[in-house]
């Protein structure tokens, strides 16, 4: 079975790896880093010494709806640009957008890779004295031309839980100096240096886990189960989202960050990736959303794009594929709206296939021939 996370009983984890700060500190030497439970509040505290209330922050229409909350707890507006189909901005957009009270304009790595056109969206924050956030919440460990995404703006941030078996676990870049300068870090900043009842929770639901993955029926059966009984409301309201996500970093997240392989990951992430790309090869209807995989980056998914997502998602559950899914759920303003339409049309195709360090190539490999009866 494959699943969309991996356990914190995988053996990819249990090496004396040098752990996720020191590939921080080997990768980017001049930024400064701090930790945070959530990439969210990392965003709002690293802005909030840089911004006015009444200011407007522009940000990529192909985002998931609680991104933009902590903005709106700064009093700020948020203003989408509309993308086109390789995920670079459009530009003549986004610059429409921006005017005299526009404090920053947010780039997205997709899936762990450079958004095209970073560049583009650093001449226009020089341009119009604007800061530019680069968040990377999807892919910690990503590397382009010996810069590691999440450090390429003023300022930027990136998800450790998008990567690890943690519950919680995000990394504020500070990297221009006035960003530096200004910047003081909540009560919500820093690592917890005691177990709480969550950590707890999170290591039951892993075993839990670990039994359910032996039968994806089993699994399917417990998770409706679940979804039945969902009463809480947070996982789909953005704001409800934002509020649960204010927790500082775990301490059970922060043993896990230290004791990781990074190099081993992003390999065996890498290997993953590849896999999905023979698999999906020649199979009509499923184009992969990134034709290469260039050196140093590491993967968060395989997206692809199909006409049919739900048939394809039913077919790869059937074949014991349970954590691929469809991304991003749009917000409404973005939803409604027609010049977002290419964001519209990607985001109701898209289906992300899991590569994380708990799959093996071969069982991404089996799924081929099964997808063939
Ligand atoms: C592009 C992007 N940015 C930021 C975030 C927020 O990260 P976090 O969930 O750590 O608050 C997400 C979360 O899904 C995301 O997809």
């Amino acid at each position: 079975m494959i699943d969309a996370t991996p356990s914190v009983f995988d053996a990819s984890l249990s090496g004396t790896g040098a752990g996720i700060d020191a590939f921080i500190d080997r990768h980017a030497p001049d930024s400064m880093h701090t930790y945070y439970g959530s990439g969210k509040v990392a965003l709002r505290d690293g802005l909030a010494g840089l911004v006015e209330p009444g200011d407007n922050v522009v940000v990529p229409a192909f985002l998931s709806p609680a991104v933009v909350e902590p903005f709106h707890e700064l009093g700020l507006e948020s203003r989408y640009y509309a993308i086109e189909e390789s995920l670079a901005p459009d530009i003549a957009d986004l610059e429409a957008r921006i005017d005299a009270d526009t404090a920053a304009i947010v780039s997205v790595n997709y899936f762990g890779f450079p958004q095209p056109g970073l560049e583009r969206i650093a001449a226009l924050t020089d341009e119009y004295d604007c800061y530019h956030v680069d968040d990377n919440a999807h892919a910690p460990l990503s590397v382009r031309d010996g810069t590691l995404l999440g450090t390429h703006g003023d300022l930027g941030i990136t998800t450790l839980r998008k990567l690890l078996p943690v519950p919680d676990g995000a990394v504020l870049y500070c990297t221009d100096e006035t960003v530096t300068a200004q910047f003081a870090p909540s009560s919500l900043a820093g690592r917890s240096n005691r177990i709480a009842t969550a950590d707890c929770r999170f290591v039951a639901a892993s075993i839990a886990e670990r039994v359910l993955r032996t039968s994806p029926s089993l699994y399917r059966s417990v998770e409706a189960l679940l979804a039945d009984g969902t009463a809480d409301s947070s996982s789909v309201d953005p704001d409800g989202r934002y509020e649960a996500a204010k927790v500082p970093m775990s301490k059970l997240s922060a043993i896990v960050a230290d004791a990781v392989d990074p190099d081993a990951i992003r390999a065996a992430r890498r290997a993953n990736f590849r896999a999905w790309r023979r698999v999906v090869a020649d199979r009509e209807g499923v184009t992969p959303l990134f034709d290469r995989l260039p050196e140093g980056i590491s993967p968060y998914e395989f997206p692809v794009r199909t006409p049919d997502r739900d048939s394809f998602l039913a077919a790869l559950e059937e074949r014991g594929v349970v954590g691929a899914h469809s991304w991003p759920i749009l917000r409404e303003a973005v939803r409604e709206d027609d010049t977002y339409e290419t964001s519209i049309r990607l985001a109701d195709g898209l289906v992300a296939l899991p590569v994380h360090q708990g799959i093996e190539p071969s069982a991404i490999e089996a799924v081929d021939d099964r997808l063939r009866t």
